[in-house]
């Protein structure tokens, strides 16, 4: 029986999300991150991690199973002045965590935090238009289309079309 739990990233995490964050960039996954990362790299942005929320700009949680960082969620104020209210959201797991209802929770929790603590109003993100899968996730937790951005976004060399999705709270 694995144990998974729902939790703030520590300091001690760098090196399971570093892990996890590589497993990604190996599948060519759809997300921003297309280079593998360093120690040094993912330590960089964990500090930033630390202190924008500790400045109260961004929530965070990974989904960890038997220790193991496996997925990792975020809301980031886009900005801290009249848009205060609207947050960035992302999400990713390793694959072996995917199609479990994983990251349906994940995303659940992630938004209800960032609602708490950060009182966005508004959340966006963007996705690939071809990640089928994360467009039905996203649509199933009441986000919904805006738009999209032809050749908004590369993936490895190549420029791809990108969707707007926000979420009214
Ligand atoms: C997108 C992602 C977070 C979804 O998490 P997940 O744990 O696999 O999804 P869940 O098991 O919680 O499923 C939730 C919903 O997602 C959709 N979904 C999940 N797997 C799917 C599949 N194989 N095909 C189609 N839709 C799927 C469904 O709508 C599903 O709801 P349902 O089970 O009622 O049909 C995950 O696949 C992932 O991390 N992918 C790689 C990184 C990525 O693309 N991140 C998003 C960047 S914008």
């Amino acid at each position: 029986m694995n144990k998974v739990t729902f939790r703030e990233p520590k300091i001690g995490d760098i090196k399971s999300a570093l892990e996890m964050m590589n497993s990604l960039v190996d599948e060519k996954a759809y997300i921003t991150v297309q280079e593998k990362q360093t120690i040094k790299a993912e330590s960089n942005y964990f500090k930033t991690l630390f202190k924008e929320r500790k400045e109260k700009q961004r929530v965070d949680l990974f989904l960890d199973i038997d220790g193991e960082v496996c997925g990792g969620a975020t809301v980031s104020l886009i900005d801290t002045g009249a848009r205060k209210h609207i947050g960035e959201a992302g999400i990713l797991l390793r694959s072996e965590a995917r199609g479990k209802g994983l990251g349906e929770k994940l995303l659940k929790k992630i938004i209800e935090k960032a609602v708490k603590e950060l009182k966005v109003k508004i959340i966006i993100l963007y996705v690939f238009t071809d990640n089928k899968i994360a467009i039905n996730l996203y649509k199933k937790v009441g986000f919904n289309k805006i738009g999209t951005i032809k050749n908004g976004i590369g993936h490895y060399g190549r420029l791809m079309d990108n969707n707007i999705m926000i979420k009214y709270i």
